[in-house]
């Protein structure tokens, strides 16, 4: 299965996927995209030899749709994207889109919530625990249906960055694996959470 990932950021899912999907023989990373030049992600992309590249404009469909084409992606992984995907790319891969959040959905989601200030607001909420979740990419922000989720333990004295860190472990977990999955299947499934993240 052809993988594309899209980054704004950092990039320590991407590399969770680089390490999981080995060789390739299941699934390869064969391109990486950023609304970003500067996205530290391109970097790990491009020291592994991956095609990586800035778009011009994020909110081009056509721009998206042609690189996405010329390499005959089957699946786009959302790994930190932080933008809205063009409504005619989803249209196009719908049901091959997924993406990941570093929460509960459908609580903690939604536009502007995105990096510390989710785990920001978990904290304010008083919730005792906390998660993430892999999920359909949809129109609409952190919307689509839920492919799995794990759940982490919010402890006391827990800072935003202490949480997101025990979240992010989870999510270097799960996103390798929906895609693995997706691989066998042909599209993206739910599945079972493992019993470590229950
Ligand atoms: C992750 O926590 C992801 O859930 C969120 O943005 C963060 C990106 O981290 N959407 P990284 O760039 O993969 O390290």
């Amino acid at each position: 299965m052809r993988v594309a990932v899209a980054v704004s950021g950092r990039g320590s899912n991407l590399e969770a996927l680089f390490e999981r999907l080995g060789n390739g023989d299941d699934a390869r990373v064969v391109l990486v995209i950023s609304d970003r030049a500067e996205a530290p992600a391109l970097d790990r992309a491009r020291e592994r030899g991956v095609a990586a590249m800035a778009l011009q404009d994020w909110r081009s469909a056509e721009e998206w749709l042609a690189a996405l084409t010329a390499e005959s992606v089957d699946l786009l992984v959302l790994a930190g994207y932080l933008k809205l995907v063009p409504a005619e790319v989803i249209a196009r891969y719908r049901g091959r889109i997924i993406n990941v959040h570093p929460a509960l959905l459908p609580s903690f989601g939604g536009k502007g919530m995105y990096g510390i200030r989710v785990h920001e607001a978990v904290l304010q909420s008083g919730a005792v625990e906390s998660g993430c979740t892999v999920h359909l990419v949809e129109e609409e922000y952190d919307r689509g249906m839920i492919l799995v989720q794990a759940r982490v333990p919010v402890l006391p004295g827990d800072t935003a960055q202490v949480l997101a860190s025990r979240v992010l472990e989870q999510e270097h977990r799960l996103l390798p694996a929906v895609v693995l999955a997706a691989a066998r299947a042909g599209h993206p499934v739910v599945i079972e959470p493992s019993p470590a993240s229950r």
